[in-house]
């Protein structure tokens, strides 16, 4: 059986805190909030124990876990080298969603790498987080707390849907703030890679460190020619179970299509869900209103177009929800990718297998 414990970021309670350290020092499985996603930890340093992350998520082994870490003095453990790049990354944006990936030192197991030569870390700001890493002592391997493939989990019962009696111990720590997985930089180079989109934008890295690239794989369809740096990204992924199409183009033309196509599939038996925003979650609305089309359709609106935060806050619950009201078809709009949109638009084209109709 899966313990559940509930904890109030604001107002920790350390002694049921306490069984969650416990049950992390005995190599068990603790799910915990951060403030991107829930994490599915372990302790970093023990194989055994990301072993059996592995397997509660179902993850292909060559995918390597992020090590979570309560100070920055921490990282001198894991890593082997820490440059300047990553030091001015770390007194900027940490305690926060960005993730370094240093060359690692051989106490951190090939386990808990993937067999990499390198580590992820990252210091969450995330209070039970934080103090779950301080308290137990333990430096705490954690990929997001979801059955892999799954969109990522951003609420308690996201986990509990997908976790309960896989592992020991779920904390329960009510929605996350962000949304979506931390930014990931390597810091192994001559200059910062982004791995991963996330919270801490490309601007934001160039500020703070004069330079930065960006892995060519993060947008486009991954082949032989184009592999991700990041193992995990070269996965289908953060995937709702119904098929999954973006719209892109002029906004007009992306909601005329999205109405055909919602149209076509309703007349072949199936349900839909619309993905849309505020402004124009009513013109489908509006435009299904037709006797034929009702009841077989939702709309669920994402937030609205120019609130890239709420859109990143929203999405991975917007995904999840599609798979609980059991439709067929989901039919969605793309949005800009800069900024936080590289993020937003990274999850979304990943999560629809680059199912993408220009319209
Ligand atoms: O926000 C987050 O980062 C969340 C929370 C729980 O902290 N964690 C998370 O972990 O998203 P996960 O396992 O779902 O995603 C980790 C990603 C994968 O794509 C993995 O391939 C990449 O990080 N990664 C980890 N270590 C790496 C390394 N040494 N080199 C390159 N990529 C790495
Ligand atoms: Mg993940």
């Amino acid at each position: 059986e899966t313990i559940i414990i509930e904890l109030d970021e604001n107002n920790i309670d350390y002694d049921k805190l306490e069984i969650a350290c416990k049950t992390l020092r005995d190599g068990e499985l603790v799910a915990f909030p951060t403030e991107t996603v829930y994490g599915l930890g372990g302790d970093a340093l023990n194989e055994t124990a990301a072993k059996r992350i592995y397997a509660a998520k179902g993850r292909p082994s060559d995918n390597p876990l992020i090590v979570h870490v309560a100070e920055i003095s921490d990282v001198s453990k894991v890593a082997r080298e820490i440059p300047d790049m990553a030091t001015k990354l770390m007194e900027k944006y940490w305690p926060g969603p960005l993730t370094l990936v240093f060359k690692k030192k051989d106490i951190v197991p090939n386990g808990t790498t993937g067999g990499l030569d390198t580590v992820g870390v990252r210091m969450p700001s995330n209070k039970i987080a934080r103090s779950l890493i301080k308290q137990s002592g333990v430096l705490i391997a954690a990929p997001s707390a979801n059955i892999s493939g799954r969109p990522s989990p951003t609420k308690g019962e996201h986990v509990i849907y997908d976790m309960e009696g896989r592992i020991a111990l779920i904390i329960d720590g009510g929605d996350v703030g962000i949304g979506l997985e931390s930014t990931i930089v390597d810091v192994t180079g001559e200059m910062p890679v982004i791995l991963r989109p996330g919270f801490i934008t490309k601007d934001m890295i160039k500020e703070t460190c004069g330079s930065v690239s960006v892995d060519p794989a993060i947008l486009e369809k991954p082949d032989k020619d184009l592999i991700p740096k990041a193992p995990g990204m070269k996965y289908k992924h953060y995937a709702p179970k119904a098929d999954f199409i973006l719209y892109s183009g002029e906004s007009d033309r992306v909601i005329s299509a999205i109405v055909k196509e919602s149209k076509e599939s309703i007349l072949q038996g199936k349900m839909v869900a619309i993905i849309a925003t505020d402004e124009d979650k009513d013109i489908y609305k509006n435009k299904l209103r037709n006797e034929e089309y009702s009841k077989r359709f939702y709309i669920l609106s994402i937030g609205e177009r120019e609130d890239e935060k709420t859109i990143a806050h929203n999405l991975f619950a917007v995904l999840r929800k599609c798979d609980e009201l059991g439709v067929d078809v989901i039919l969605g709009e793309t949005y800009s990718d800069e900024g936080l949109g590289m993020a937003i638009m990274n999850r979304l084209v990943k999560a629809c297998g680059y199912s993408i109709c220009e319209v």
